[in-house]
């Protein structure tokens, strides 16, 4: 068992290796959130996703104060969440990258309503207006209003686990 405070301690200081592996125990679907940006359609990959609200239809996604993505969906009000499916993490690594002109590249997809990316073979998808944005440490809270909802319900979920992608059910071995 690893321990990551003394709770005597008045101020907690959490060790950051054993916060982030206590993070990472929590198993995660995974996410490509899109934007366009000018002309060029930019993305990345997020695992903080959320359901937020059902009336109306609100998600949550938390995004690091440095994504190059963040700042690109605060100028064009809107993303698109891409719900990845099992077999798709070549494309969560690809979009967990840096490197927005390439990102792109060799990727099958199409344009939703608001004119951000949808990948084919994707699990569900959710189209937002950007409702809302709170600041949250080092991350930014935005919360999305959804305008469009697709399903794939033949197509099992991407699962995101200590690190590694898994399917459902291994995880358990
Ligand atoms: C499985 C996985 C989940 C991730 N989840 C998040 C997340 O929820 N929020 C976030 O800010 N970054 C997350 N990242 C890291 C970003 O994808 C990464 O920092 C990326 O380089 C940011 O790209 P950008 O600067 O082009 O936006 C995740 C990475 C992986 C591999």
């Amino acid at each position: 068992m690893e321990y990551a405070t003394n709770i005597d301690d008045k101020e907690t200081i959490v060790d950051p290796t054993i916060y982030r592996n206590a993070l990472g125990s929590f198993a995660s679907g995974v996410t490509v959130l899109t934007t366009k940006a000018s002309e060029s359609p930019v993305g990345t990959t997020v695992s903080a996703f959320s359901a937020l609200s059902l009336v109306p239809p609100l998600v949550l996604v938390s995004l690091a104060l440095k994504s190059e993505t963040l700042a690109h969906i605060k100028r064009a009000g809107f993303f698109s969440v891409n719900i990845l499916s099992a077999g798709q993490g070549s494309i969560a690594r690809r979009f967990a990258t840096s490197n927005g002109s390439t990102k792109f590249d060799g990727v099958e997809y199409s344009l939703g309503k608001n004119g951000a990316p949808l990948f084919a073979g994707i699990s569900a998808s959710l189209e937002c207006d950007l409702d809302d944005c709170f600041r949250g440490g080092d991350h930014d809270i935005l919360i999305g209003f959804v305008r469009a909802a697709r399903v794939s319900p033949e197509l099992a979920p991407l699962v995101y686990y200590r690190g590694g992608f898994v399917g459902l059910g291994e995880a358990d071995k």
